[in-house]
């Protein structure tokens, strides 16, 4: 085996899981921010994690508002989860700029796209300090799933996205 920097072993675990942080913003809309690096961590209590760069607004609106929606996206999204992944919710309002149809869901005021495949509703329990990045570690409220979609992943590290096939 050869050494390589932590980020190029993306490409070797490629297909990894995608999603979008959903979160409300002062202005009174949603903002989507791409994260590639989320996990389950537990189920009782029922419990997720993502990490993102400290200087993200999702991360910021996580912190400030306590509450997120973390959405698997399904096909139709493929395109816009790499804009959401090069733009920030800070100077931009993403769901307008990328014309990005978005839905309520019960129990919050934050919305998701309409073609999202799982929709985890989640309340801040903590954050860690990683680097950096911010660790969120968040408390479950609520999961809903559309059997209708298919979950997109980013291929080759993060360069692409598309649903996974199974070989
Ligand atoms: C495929 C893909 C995956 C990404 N995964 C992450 C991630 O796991 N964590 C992170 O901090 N940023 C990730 N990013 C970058 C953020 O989405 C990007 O910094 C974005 O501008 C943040 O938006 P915000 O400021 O509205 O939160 C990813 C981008 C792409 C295209």
């Amino acid at each position: 085996m050869k050494e390589i920097e932590l980020l190029e072993a993306a490409k070797h675990t490629s297909p990894n899981p995608v999603s979008l942080i959903c979160t409300r913003t002062p202005a009174g809309v949603t903002n989507l921010g791409t994260v590639s690096w989320w996990t389950y961590l537990g189920l009782e209590p029922a419990t997720i994690g993502f990490a993102m760069m400290k200087p993200s607004y999702s991360g910021e609106m996580t912190r400030k508002n306590k509450e997120a929606v973390l959405v698997i996206p399904g096909e139709p999204l493929a395109r816009h989860v790499m804009e959401c992944g090069s733009t920030s919710g800070r100077d931009t309002d993403k769901a307008k700029r990328y014309g990005i149809e978005l839905m309520s869901i019960d129990g919050t005021d934050i919305e998701i796209p309409t073609h999202s495949v799982v929709a985890i509703h989640c309340g801040l329990r903590e954050f860690v300090d990683v680097g950096d990045h911010n660790f969120y570690i968040c408390d479950v409220k609520r999961v809903l799933a559309n059997d209708g979609e298919k979950a997109l992943f980013a291929w080759k590290g993060y360069a692409k996205i598309a649903p996974a096939v199974m070989a």
